[in-house]
């Protein structure tokens, strides 16, 4: 009895110990698929889109989740000490083969955290004022990715034409963003190279951006805003207070038309991203490297129309430009 009960103790022993073998095993080989870190500077229609494209870009050259690649998300909610943490983690902890950053805070908190380790730009406006690469060119280091910097002038040539007696524009954007005021600065000289007159409006954070809005409303004909995080996030508020003044917002980018904008010539936010996962492919694969991979920029938007606002507004909107539009709700 006593020897049968050891001998099942041993043989107990050993399987557990063959099963956390094979189990240990399989961990390992687990850990071995490449993994990708994608680091979200805060959460908002255009950047979510752009994560979506990104999963799309990485399927279109054969990765995906779980089979071949192992996709770590994380999302630094605004806040510059979540993303150094988050930046830590992805780096260290899951060892990440392949950075990824969309939005300008996120992949400095990125480039911050290492030097050496791929990262790749997710619609980052101007890499180069960012301090994220030597040159558009020639990155030369570890860092290369995607432009989402938008046709400004295209985008001042059909607000010209939708509202040609609106001449006062206030421009709004958040002055704690680095990638906003690159586009101010272009936006204000393409306005009033156009015979507009330019009032820039900066909040410190968004708390501000309500009472903003009240008093742009008052001292301009039209509101513009670049490609800042900070507005994005917060565009509901924008446009509740806009509507009430009747004050037409045009925005750079298609997301925040949808969101209550009248209209932009922009760049469509999916293909974005589905363009910044073709380039971590490519990064992963080691078809191509950082340094010498210049930083992707679109040359042309679409036309992006929301009628319904249009509508409200009282903006007609010439057929030949209609033609071309996409139209969105
Ligand atoms: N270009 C922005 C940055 O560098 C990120 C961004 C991409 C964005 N698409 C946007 C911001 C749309 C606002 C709206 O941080």
């Amino acid at each position: 009895m006593r020897k049968n009960r050891l001998s099942f103790v041993v043989a107990a022993i050993i399987i557990f110990l063959i099963g956390s073998f094979f189990i240990e095993k399989r961990e390992t080989q687990k850990e071995k698929l490449p993994t990708v870190g994608v680091l979200q500077f805060v959460s908002h229609p255009a950047l979510d889109q752009i994560y979506k494209g990104i999963q799309a870009g990485l399927k279109e050259e054969g990765y995906e989740d779980g089979k071949n690649m192992t996709l770590v998300f994380q999302n630094g909610q605004a806040d510059q000490s979540k993303l150094a943490t988050m930046s830590q983690q992805l780096v260290q902890e899951k060892k990440s083969d392949v950075l990824i950053g969309i939005a300008t805070p996120a992949a400095q908190a990125l480039a911050n955290t290492t030097s050496e380790r791929p990262i790749i730009l997710g619609a980052i406006t101007d890499p180069v004022s960012a301090g994220l690469v030597k040159s558009n060119e020639k990155p030369g280091g570890n860092i290369t990715g995607v432009s989402d910097k938008s046709p400004v002038d295209a985008q001042f040539d059909l607000i010209a034409k939708l509202v040609p007696n609106n001449k006062k524009v206030g421009i709004l954007y958040a002055s704690s963003e680095e990638n906003s005021k690159y586009q101010v600065e272009e936006a204000k000289k393409v306005a009033e190279k156009k015979g507009m007159t330019v009032k820039t409006y900066a909040v410190p954070s968004s708390n501000e951006i309500a009472q903003t809005v009240q008093v742009m409303a008052s001292e301009v004909d039209m509101i513009y805003i670049p490609t800042d995080n900070t507005i994005a996030n917060a565009m509901q508020t924008v446009v509740n207070e806009a509507d009430k003044a009747k004050v037409p917002i045009f925005p750079s980018v298609d997301t925040m038309v949808e969101q209550g904008g009248v209209a932009t010539v922009g760049i469509n936010q999916f293909d974005l991203g589905v363009q910044t996962g073709k380039m971590a492919a490519a990064i992963l694969s080691g078809k191509s490297q950082p340094a010498t991979t210049p930083i992707y920029t679109f040359d042309s938007g679409d036309i992006i129309i929301n009628q319904k606002q249009a509508d409200k507004l009282g903006i007609k909107i010439p057929e030949n430009i209609r033609e071309k539009a996409k139209i969105v709700e």
